[in-house]
């Protein structure tokens, strides 16, 4: 398959819409990260990003809406709080799950009962539903297991005559995926963090719960209340492990690795004083900067042939605990405290 590679004037716009209403893939920009979209009403359709993807099929779909409009027929109903999330946050990186309407296909939900929802501030994101007319399932536009792709480069690397077109609407704001929230029982449920952040959540919500996957591996035969933190994710064929501790600690014990032929992902600023060869990912005080460079990094670990990296570990505060969730699973939670 050739892939059209479009950018974001209206008239290329027109072209991808007319793509996702025949029902072809369709790759993205959001404010998270790209998005692989189908038509999330075309069953066919989008069984067709599992296979472009190789994603497992018990893994569920976000459906991505433009107006409130079009929430009413995807969802069972809509609980108060999830009034008052959207209201918040809506548009933006926020992804609610709810009890699903009969009419939403089990392709997009894997057979649950659930379906997850969200409204993506990006306007060309909302142009391209608006225009197709198309509520749009999307997962991340990566082959599964890989990190998220945060440019259209990126994208074209792993989907390249996999799918029908990219939409090229530049980086991404945010750099990590939306915040996943589970809306169906009595208290809200974070099932994944991203850059609406817990304070955020409990400002609207009150208390909000923090499924241990967040920062935990899944225990043995218990059941993934979001199937996509059971997989090891984000992952670069490098193997990360996370280092947990001051600057000066840190290139102490990376620099002691040196004979191995590792290497360093360090904050921004830190790096004097290594002799490993090294990338940065944003500067250890600002995890918004960490959030936009993270995924970006560990692709580029993998072109620099890095076969270990240690990487300094991020603190897990506000869209933090984004990033260092994400890096616990590249590194399959392998974690080094110094002293
Ligand atoms: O920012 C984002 O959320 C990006 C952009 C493209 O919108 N999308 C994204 O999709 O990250 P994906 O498929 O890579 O991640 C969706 C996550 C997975 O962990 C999946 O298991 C979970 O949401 N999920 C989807 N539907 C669910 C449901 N009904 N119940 C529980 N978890 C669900
Ligand atoms: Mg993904």
């Amino acid at each position: 398959m050739q892939t059209q590679h479009l950018t974001d004037r209206e008239e290329e716009l027109r072209i991808a819409a007319a793509l996702l209403r025949d029902g072809e893939l369709v790759a993205i920009p959001t404010e998270t990260v790209y998005g692989l979209a189908a038509d999330a009403r075309n069953g066919a359709a989008v069984a067709s990003i599992f296979k472009a993807k190789g994603r497992p099929g018990d893994n569920p779909l976000i459906v991505h809406i433009a107006s409130k409009e079009q929430l009413t027929p995807l969802v069972a109903e809509i609980p108060p709080v999830a009034e008052a999330l959207a209201a918040a946050y809506w548009p933006g990186p926020l992804t609610m799950i709810f009890n699903k309407a009969p009419t939403v296909p089990d392709e997009v939900t894997a057979g649950l009962s659930t379906v997850a929802v969200r409204m993506p501030s990006h306007p060309v994101a909302q142009k391209l539903i608006q225009l197709s007319g198309c509520p749009l399932a999307a997962p991340s536009a990566n082959r599964s297991g890989s990190p998220s792709p945060t440019d259209a480069r990126r994208v074209a690397e792993d989907m390249d005559g996999r799918i029908a077109a990219i939409v090229d609407g530049g980086a991404c704001e945010v750099g990590v995926e939306s915040t996943v929230v589970s809306v169906c029982g009595d208290r809200v449920r974070l099932l994944r963090p991203g850059a609406v952040t817990v304070a955020m959540l409990e400002a609207v919500a009150g208390s909000v719960d923090i499924d241990e996957a967040v920062l935990a591996p899944l225990r043995e035969g218990a059941e993934a209340a979001s199937p996509g933190m059971k997989y090891k994710h984000y992952a670069p064929a490098a193997r990360v492990v996370l280092v947990r501790g001051t600057a000066e600690a840190y290139v102490r014990y990376v620099n002691d690795k040196a004979a191995e032929g590792v290497m360093a992902l360090c904050f921004d600023g830190e790096e004097a004083g290594l002799t490993v060869p090294y990338l940065t990912y944003g500067r250890r005080e600002d995890p918004a900067a960490q959030a936009q460079q993270v995924f970006e990094a560990l692709r580029q670990l993998d072109e620099r042939g890095a076969a270990l990296a240690y990487t300094a570990c991020p603190s897990p505060e506000g869209i933090g605990l984004a990033v260092y969730n994400r890096l616990l699973r590249a590194a399959g939670f392998e974690v080094i405290t110094l002293e």
